[in-house]
């Protein structure tokens, strides 16, 4: 797969994000929308922005009972979401639920392990005998098994994991920055061709396109350090 790239169209007001995704047709990239906008704005946002031809990625990390999950996938078929997170946490049978639940469709489900605001202080608090790195990984081959299309995972440790988990999957990577951007509240962050090198096939940026005077031209130049690196 070649790499691709992610808006993560994080912007409250709902006008505000559709002019950014307006100033952007023509783009080949995918709108990464979450809680902000999808909680107020839901299915008519996401209608207009494939009406405007960009691929939609839902990022909601489905995590319930795998019956709900089943019934959530299914809406976010219907209403023609193109990637959809869920928490690998919910465990192996919530996880087989949902690729059930995305079969025929063209619908790509992504793994999410541990969140990069845990510590080690959380495994402690779920009571895991593994390491915060050792459970990422678990979490994130249990997934790929379940039939889980993709993992979101740091452009640190997508080689490790692809490498653990023996089977192919998309590989999705956020804490992107050009050399010239500010790392914002990212703790790590990695430039395009690192995270590409190192096995991303999606690489999620926000402020850096967002907050940017020219928003096209930093579209275009992380578009082509995705395919050169
Ligand atoms: O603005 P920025 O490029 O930092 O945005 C990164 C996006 O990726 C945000 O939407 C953020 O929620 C998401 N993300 C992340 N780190 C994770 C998982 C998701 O930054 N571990």
């Amino acid at each position: 797969m070649a790499g691709k790239l992610a808006l993560a169209l994080d912007i409250k007001d709902t006008a505000e994000a559709l002019s950014v995704v307006e100033e952007l047709r023509g783009e080949k990239i995918i709108i990464k929308i979450g809680y902000l906008l999808f909680i107020k704005n839901g299915p008519p946002l996401v209608k207009k922005i494939k009406e405007m031809g960009f691929e939609v990625f839902l990022d909601l990390k489905l995590h319930d009972i795998p019956n709900t999950v089943f019934n959530g996938v299914r809406s976010a078929v219907d209403i023609g979401a193109d990637y959809l997170t869920v928490h690998t946490l919910g465990g192996r049978q919530m996880l087989e639920k949902a690729v059930e639940a995305s079969e025929g469709s063209s619908l790509k489900l992504l793994g999410v392990t541990i969140l990069t605001s845990h510590s080690e202080e959380y495994v402690d608090y779920i009571g895991s005998k593994y390491t915060l790195d050792e459970l990422a990984e678990k979490m994130a081959k249990t997934a790929v098994e379940a039939g889980i299309h993709g993992i979101v995972c740091s452009p640190y440790e997508v080689r490790r994991i692809k490498q653990a988990t023996g089977k192919e999957f998309i590989a999705v990577t956020p804490g992107i920055r050009l050399p010239e951007n500010s790392k914002g509240d990212q703790k790590r962050v990695a430039t395009p061709e690192f995270a590409v090198k190192e096995g991303a096939d999606i690489i999620v940026v926000g402020r850096p396109i967002i907050n940017a005077q020219d928003r096209k031209k930093t579209v275009r130049e992380f578009l082509k350090r995705i395919q050169n690196a």
